[in-house]
C-alpha cells in the first residue's frame, strides 16, 4: 500500500476544515459505501476492495449483459460504452440506456474523451435508446456541448464530490446552481433561445484548449482580477 503524506498546503487547508478532520477520526477515510455490507460486517478499506476486485473484476462480457437483462424487466442502463459497435449490440440486446463513459479517463491515459465518441454513437443508436453522457464537464458550456452533440442526459461525477467536500449537502447544491447560471448564460452569449433548438452546428472540433492568448484581455487584467 501506498501512502502519501500531506503536503504543507494540503496540512493547512485540513487543519482550516476542524468538522472535516473529526469525521475523519470518527469514521476513517471513505469507503465503497454500496459494497461495504456485502464484503463482511467488519470489512476495512483493503478488504472491500479485495471483495471489488473478486466480485467485479474485469471480466464483464456480452453474456452476462443478455443474462441481466432476461431477468430486469425494467430499464436497464450500459455504462461505459465509448465505441459506436459496442453501442450497437446493446440495444440488439435491448437495453435501453447506452452511457457513453470513459469512466472519468482514469483507467487508461490517452483514451478518447466522451465527446469524441459521442456523435458516433447518437449516430448508431438512432433514437432507438436513450443516451447519457459523463467525464470532464466542468462548465454549463460542457452540458450545452454534450447536448448538442446529442447526449439526452450529462451527468456528473467528480464535480460532485468536490462540491460535496467543499460545503456538504449545500455545497452540492450551490454546486447545481452554478451551473444551471453557466449554461444559461451559455445559452444567451450564443444565441441560444431553446434547448429544442440545439444541433451539432453549434459545435465545431477544435484544439485543446491551452494557455489564453496573448490578445487576451485575460492575460493583461491584474494577476489579482485573474485569481
Ligand atoms: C473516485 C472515483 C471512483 C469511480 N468509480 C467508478 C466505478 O466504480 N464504476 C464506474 O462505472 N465509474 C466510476 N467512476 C467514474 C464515474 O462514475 C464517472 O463516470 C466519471 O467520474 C465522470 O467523469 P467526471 O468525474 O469528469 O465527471 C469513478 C470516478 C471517480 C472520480
Amino acid at each position: 500500500m501506498i501512502v502519501r503524506v500531506a503536503n504543507g498546503r494540503e496540512r493547512w487547508h485540513m487543519l482550516r476544515s476542524p468538522g472535516w478532520l473529526s469525521a475523519l477520526a470518527r469514521e476513517g477515510h471513505p469507503r465503497f459505501a454500496n459494497l461495504k455490507s456485502y464484503a463482511g460486517a467488519n470489512a476495512g478499506t483493503n478488504e472491500v476492495i479485495a471483495f471489488a476486485r473478486d466480485e467485479i473484476g474485469g471480466a464483464f462480457t456480452w453474456d452476462e449483459i443478455a443474462r441481466f437483462r432476461e431477468r430486469w424487466k425494467r430499464p436497464l442502463v450500459l455504462k461505459g460504452i465509448m465505441h459506436p459497435a459496442d453501442a450497437a449490440r446493446a440495444i440488439e440486446l435491448g437495453i435501453d440506456g447506452i452511457w457513453v463513459s470513459n469512466h472519468g479517463g482514469r483507467q487508461i491515459d490517452h483514451g478518447l474523451g466522451s465527446l469524441d465518441t459521442l456523435p458516433e454513437i447518437v449516430d448508431v443508436v438512432n433514437g432507438r435508446a436513450k443516451i447519457i453522457v459523463d467525464g470532464g464537464v466542468q462548465r454549463g458550456g460542457d452540458i450545452l456541448k454534450a447536448l448538442a452533440l446529442g447526449a439526452d442526459v450529462v451527468a456528473l461525477g467528480r464535480l460532485q464530490g468536490w462540491g460535496l467536500a467543499a460545503g456538504g449537502e449545500a455545497g452540492l447544491v450551490r454546486m447545481l446552481e452554478i451551473l444551471e447560471d453557466e449554461l444559461v448564460s451559455a445559452m444567451g452569449l450564443i444565441g441560444l433561445t431553446g434547448m429544442d433548438k440545439l444541433t451539432r452546428k453549434y459545435v465545431c472540433a477544435a484544439e485543446p484548449v491551452t494557455d489564453a492568448h496573448e490578445m487576451s484581455s485575460w492575460v493583461n487584467m491584474p494577476v489579482a482580477r485573474i485569481i
